[in-house]
């Protein structure tokens, strides 16, 4: 497994993302996912599956310690009062002592920024967390929110794929120390037929999502793809054996374009 370092942070390059998976398959998946290898799991309150995130962890029989474990606070508990007590009520039902990453989940133009990184930093000196971070901050707001916070970010996790381009985003994350961290990092599956990633693939041995993982984790971003299906575990975390060459990287960074994102606004909180 590699690692991004970001001001102080270890990050695990491949995570396991666990968006719409619920109950005990959830579990199931995130128990078999350690087992194979994996040691980051991203979940969120909203996805309202954090209690079986901690028991896929607790049967996986690895050590908490080699774990790195995300959560995200939601939008509406941004008023700092609120935001500690959801970031403990996430520690209760995951039945963990601390987190290893908290983000805030999307900016809220409602709650000043300040107030909610306050609370954010504040969280992680009574130990609810060992890093904070964010997600779905544009480059404006990562300016605006490292000016603004008294502990360090570590990330800024959004959307990243082949079909869009996050190249300013990325700077933006490097000039701080913060990691990018990629949501839908196979494009929710749309990579499967795509014809570059079909032939680069073909003179690796690869499939087209490993040379999709490859070309973000070959970027020093941290990627954390959701599956439900136990084989597509073991294929998501087999790309640390090869190297996409510069020309390749660069064909694979040429597929993108300005309507290549899949975000579902609608899933976005609204503000009116
Ligand atoms: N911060 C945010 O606002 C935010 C937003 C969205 C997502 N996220 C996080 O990022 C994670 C990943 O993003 P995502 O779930 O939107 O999209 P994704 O990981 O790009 O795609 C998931 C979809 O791709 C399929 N898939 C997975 N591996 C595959 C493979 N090797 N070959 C072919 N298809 C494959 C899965 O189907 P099967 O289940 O059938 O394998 C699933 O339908 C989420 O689960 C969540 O933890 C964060």
């Amino acid at each position: 497994m590699r690692f991004v370092e970001a001001n102080g942070a270890r990050i695990p390059a491949i995570g396991l993302g666990t968006w719409e998976l619920r109950e005990r398959a959830c579990a199931r998946v995130v128990e078999q996912a350690l087992k194979l290898g994996y040691r980051h799991i991203d979940t969120a309150q909203v996805y309202e599956n954090e209690r079986e995130v901690g028991d896929g962890l607790r049967a996986s029989g690895v050590k908490r310690d080699d774990i790195f474990l995300t959560t995200k606070i939601w939008t509406t508990h941004f008023a700092p009062h609120d935001l500690e007590r959801s970031a403990k009520e996430s520690l209760v039902r995951l039945r963990m002592s601390e987190v290893d990453l908290l983000l805030l989940h999307w900016p809220n133009p409602h709650v000043p920024l300040a107030e909610t990184l306050g609370a954010l930093a504040h969280a992680k000196r009574q130990g609810l967390t060992r890093h904070i971070g964010v997600s779905n901050f544009t480059v404006a707001l990562i300016e605006e929110a490292v000016a603004l916070c008294p502990e360090p970010l570590v990330c800024n996790q959004v959307e990243f794929h082949p079909y869009l381009d996050q190249s300013k985003v990325k700077a933006a994350c490097a000039r701080h120390g913060m990691a990018l961290v990629a949501y839908s990092p196979v494009a929710k599956g749309r990579i499967k037929t795509d014809g570059t990633l079909m032939r680069i693939g073909r003179a690796h041995h690869k499939t087209p999502a490993q040379i999709c993982l490859r070309w973000l984790v070959q970027q020093n971003v941290s990627a954390i793809p959701r599956t439900s299906k136990i084989e597509r575990l073991s294929e998501n975390i087999d790309i640390f054996d090869f190297s996409l060459t510069d020309e390749e990287m660069r064909e694979i960074s040429l597929l993108h374009s300005p309507t290549g994102r899949l975000t579902d606004f609608a899933f976005a909180p609204k503000w009116d």
